[in-house]
């Protein structure tokens, strides 16, 4: 059966806990230099209609180091960005490549495209949700003190596709998860509700950093929302993360982004650069943990 990677809901809890497991054991394996390929000769296409420095670059390593091989291919490029329906490349492509990852706008498109393919498809991110980089930001969690089952994190910020994916983490993982976000700038209800009592919504930014074991913020403005900037800087100016911000949270509390971040914006560079921040470790995390969704995916649609 053809098993997909849209949101975090598509693998069950269990298989979210081994998928994260194994990506420490693929980073260890690499940090070692052991050569392990086991997809030599399979493909995947990657579609992009919005920029990326380390989904693109994590997920072209990642094939590479598998002994196979990754395609870019940008919407300015293909046939997509000339009006090819999204159902008829994911019924060429599917014929052609072993998994596709794409980054798009409306979340909808990546779900038309996965009804019509044959094989894998991940969310590389949409405007609604980015389940990758949540692989990447729970492994580093792991890493760094171990299960997140009732630990506390405060999503400080928009509530846009990141903020979707952590609403999604804290249902799948068991954590609670504290929202701080200007009135106007919420997730959906939907989403929210969904996860039941985990998730505490505040409108003040100290509010919902209190008792944070980890404090996540992003930028104001994300892909596509360019023209917004201004007036979401004047909304969200009492929304950084800052050194203040962080003695609100456990002495403890980690700091993640998934970056690109805007220094002294969402972020100050003192909290970013600081010794609280694995900002690193959770962007390396993005082409093990990616490995080991590849690896689930291609093994469970095999089987
Ligand atoms: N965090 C993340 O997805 O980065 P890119 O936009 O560079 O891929
Ligand atoms: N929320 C950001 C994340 C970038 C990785 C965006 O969608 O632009």
């Amino acid at each position: 059966m053809t098993r997909h990677f849209l949101t975090l809901l598509d693998l069950s809890s269990d298989e979210l806990r081994d998928l994260l497991a194994r990506a420490s054991e693929l980073k260890a394996m690499q940090h070692k230099g052991e050569s392990y390929t086991p997809f030599n000769n399979k493909t995947l296409a990657m579609l992009f209609d919005k920029s990326s420095t380390r989904t693109r670059v994590s997920f072209e390593a990642g094939m590479a180091q598998f002994g196979g091989h990754a395609l870019f291919l940008s919407s300015k490029d293909t046939q997509l960005g000339r009006g090819e329906p999204v159902e008829d490349a994911a019924r060429v492509l599917s014929r052609m490549v072993d998994i596709v990852m794409i980054r798009t706008f409306a979340h909808e498109t990546i779900e038309r495209f996965a009804r019509e393919s044959s094989v894998p498809v991940i969310n590389g991110l949409t405007d609604l949700y980015h389940p990758c980089q949540l692989l990447a930001d729970l492994q580093t969690w792991f890493e760094h003190r171990g299960d997140i089952k009732g630990a506390t994190v405060a999503w400080i910020g928009d509530g846009n596709n990141m903020c979707h994916s952590y609403v999604n983490a804290a249902r799948q993982l068991d954590f609670n998860l504290r929202i701080g976000c200007p009135t106007g700038y919420e997730p959906q209800a939907s989403t929210i509700a969904a996860a039941g009592d985990r998730i505490y919504l505040s409108h003040d930014a100290n509010d919902a950093a209190k008792n944070a074991d980890l404090v996540v913020t992003d930028v104001w403005a994300s892909m596509g929302q360019e023209q917004e900037q201004n007036s979401r800087a004047a909304a969200f100016s009492l929304f950084q993360v800052n050194k203040l911000l962080m003695q609100c949270a456990n002495k403890d509390a980690l700091f993640m982004h998934c970056l690109p971040a805007h220094r002294d914006e969402e972020v100050t560079t003192e909290v970013l650069e600081g010794p609280q921040s694995v900002v690193w470790d959770e962007a390396e995390n993005r082409l093990h943990a990616q490995k080991a969704l590849i690896e689930f995916l291609l093994n469970a649609s095999s089987a």
